[in-house]
């Protein structure tokens, strides 16, 4: 678009010299894994378009006990293309957390958390908590019986764990089980706490991509790889990506609407076979794992503190790994990226056929 109307207006008030060596500055490296760099952006885009659908619900949606469950039945029956944009919001949802997890699994194996990045992952990691706990907030505003029961059991769950667990469950639930406080809460964590913490991480995030520029993988390192210009040759390819993932989450949310099932009864017992959301089954599958009590003690808690452990060490990998940091080949953090990997595969799997 050309207004040299606007151009003047806005140069007479601002210089824009600044920002335009600013954007020239910003330059991608070409190798044979610069795909990966894609995939968070995507995970951006996806983000923005659940924020747009989100706000949009938000005008329908009632938070109370009474009528959340009546007022998801009008939103996706009376309003018009309601059913859509509740759709849309649901899948954009999924693809979110199945993209996140691949920019997560590509920048491990390529090891792109490497000093100086060690924050960069930090808040990629703070990033994927709260996105599976904006999943858990969202899955209860239906208040249908899955979604209840597969709240109490996660909340129950987070019970579980030592000295805290109790004080996390109630802080979680609001009452002592599962109810309409339960449900205001994570309305207000769902369309409020999360989206203003998730907006500032997800800006310290990018900012300290700006800051540190793309990393590159360490066996491509000693190379000389040609630079291209963010602006415009990477930003327009990201653009054409983010077109055919908008056509995939349109696809998906028009041919495969989620169901709603029945309204949630806390005195009902709850339904055979209840299943988490799929980014929670490698987690159900490892608890199973566990007996009931070990050498005496809770087996859950145990399960709960290993589990603890298990993601504590990969938060902290930038930090442990040392060799990456020196810029030596480390072979033993690709295999436990690699074990991390298809522990995850695997027991996503399993639950998901069991
Ligand atoms: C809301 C979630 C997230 C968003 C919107 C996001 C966005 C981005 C963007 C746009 C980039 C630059 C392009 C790219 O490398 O793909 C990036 C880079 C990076 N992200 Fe994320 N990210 C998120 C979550 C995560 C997670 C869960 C991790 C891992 C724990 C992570 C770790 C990194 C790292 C290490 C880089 C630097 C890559 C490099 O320099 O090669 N991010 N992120």
């Amino acid at each position: 678009m050309n207004c040299p109307r606007l151009k003047n207006w806005l140069d007479e008030r601002y210089d824009r010299k600044e920002i335009t060596k600013l954007a020239k500055s910003k330059l991608v490296p070409e190798h044979r894994h610069d795909l990966w760099y894609y995939t968070g952006g995507i995970t951006l885009f996806l983000f923005i378009l659940q924020f747009l659908t989100g706000m949009l619900l938000a005008f329908y949606y009632v938070p109370h006990v009474n009528f959340a469950y009546e007022s998801i039945i009008e939103i996706v029956t009376k309003l018009n293309m309601g059913w859509f944009f509740r759709s849309f919001h649901h899948w954009g949802a999924q693809i979110c957390i199945v993209f996140l997890f691949i920019h997560l699994f590509g920048t491990l194996l390529l090891k792109a958390y490497r000093k100086p990045r060690e924050l960069l992952w930090v808040s990629g990691f703070i990033l994927l908590g709260i996105s599976i706990f904006f999943g858990l907030s969202g899955y209860l505003l239906l208040w249908d019986e899955r979604a209840f029961a597969a709240v109490r059991v996660a909340t129950g769950g987070a019970g579980a764990f030592p000295i805290v667990g109790g004080f996390i469950k109630a802080f979680l639930r609001g009452s002592i089980d599962v109810t309409g406080d339960t449900l205001l809460r994570f309305y207000a964590f769902h369309v409020a706490i999360l989206p203003i913490i998730t907006l500032a991480l997800i800006g310290l995030h990018i900012l300290l991509v700006q800051f540190h520029g793309m990393s590159v993988p360490l066996s491509l390192e000693k190379r000389k790889l040609r630079q291209v210009p963010f602006f415009p040759n990477v930003f327009y390819k990201d653009l054409m990506i983010w077109l055919v993932v908008l056509g995939g989450v349109v696809t998906l949310a028009v041919l495969l609407p989620p169901e709603i099932g029945v309204k949630a009864d806390p005195l009902v017992p709850p339904p055979a076979n209840i299943k988490p959301e799929w980014y929670f089954l490698f987690l159900m599958q490892t608890l199973e794992f566990f007996p009931g009590t070990i050498l005496g003690m809770n087996g859950e808690t145990i399960a709960i503190l290993c589990v603890s452990a298990g993601i504590l060490f990969f938060v902290l990998i930038p930090f442990i790994d040392r060799k990456s940091a020196r810029g030596e080949k480390s072979t033993l953090f690709t295999w436990i990226g690699v074990f991390y990997l298809l522990y995850f595969l695997t027991m996503t799997l399993v639950g998901f056929l069991s």
